[in-house]
């Protein structure tokens, strides 16, 4: 499936998802019988958007193959918060309810927290015997940090990165590209990459582009 619909269909489920538990956490300090009646008509709605947003979460965390620590972290949260709602609201208990929201709630501000992180590093083997020490190097922090985002040829759209074999950034640019990142979009690497990596990185991607085709070519 499609990266980009999958991170649509997990935030919308997720935000429905948290929408609910707030009404719920409302509902059971203002009016018990409402609480009630909501659960009873929202049973297999909220089912469904559970599982959704389990399942996608999962599917993305597989499919990223780069995982925060943030994120390891939000899914522990999650976990933990689920089955304490379960029982908090259905056997009415104001602790328990609202210490899962208040995981839940943690859990998203994670995640929003988490946007602008970097990932956490795959772990990559090259194999360079004889390849210039700086092209090896860029290549390494390359398949390391951006790979599953960009690909390996540059040309994967993982949430709508750009495709680097077309792109028309030069050294520099690439550099303060990964310096600073693009906001909610791109992580930046300034905290995480040496200036030699981020160069080195820079090179690499260089070499990914497609030359042109020769115009001038008579
Ligand atoms: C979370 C996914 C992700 C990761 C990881 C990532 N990128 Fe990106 N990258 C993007 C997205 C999305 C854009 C488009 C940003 C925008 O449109 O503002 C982008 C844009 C770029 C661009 C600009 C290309 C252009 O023509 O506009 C460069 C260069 C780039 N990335 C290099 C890298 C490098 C090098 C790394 C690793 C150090 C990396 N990226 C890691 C998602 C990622």
């Amino acid at each position: 499936m499609d990266s980009n619909l999958l991170v649509r269909i997990h935030s919308i489920s997720v935000m429905l998802f948290l929408l609910t538990y707030v009404i719920k956490t409302i509902l059971l300090f203002t009016s018990k019988p409402m609480l009630e009646k909501y659960s009873r008509i929202t049973k297999v709605p909220e089912m469904i958007i559970s599982t959704l947003f389990l399942v996608t979460g999962i599917w993305l965390f597989v499919m990223l193959g780069g995982i925060k620590t943030l994120h390891i972290i939000k899914l522990v949260l999650v976990v933990v918060s689920i089955p304490l709602a379960v029982i908090g609201f259905k056997k009415m208990r104001y602790g328990l309810a609202l210490v899962s929201l208040l995981l839940i709630i943690g859990a998203y501000g994670l995640a929003e927290a988490s946007r602008n992180k970097p990932f956490i590093k795959a772990k990559v083997e090259l194999n360079n015997e004889g390849a210039d020490p700086k092209f090896a190097q860029g290549a390494l922090v390359y398949h390391q940090n951006c790979g599953f985002c960009h690909g390996a040829d540059g040309k994967k759209l993982y949430r709508n990165a750009k495709d680097l074999s077309i792109s028309v950034f030069g050294y520099d640019d690439i550099q303060q590209m990964v310096r600073d990142g693009s906001k909610g979009k791109m992580p930046g690497y300034s905290a995480v990459l040496t200036e030699e990596e981020i160069s080195s990185v820079a090179q690499f991607v260089q070499s990914l582009k497609v030359a042109p085709a020769d115009t001038t070519a008579h």
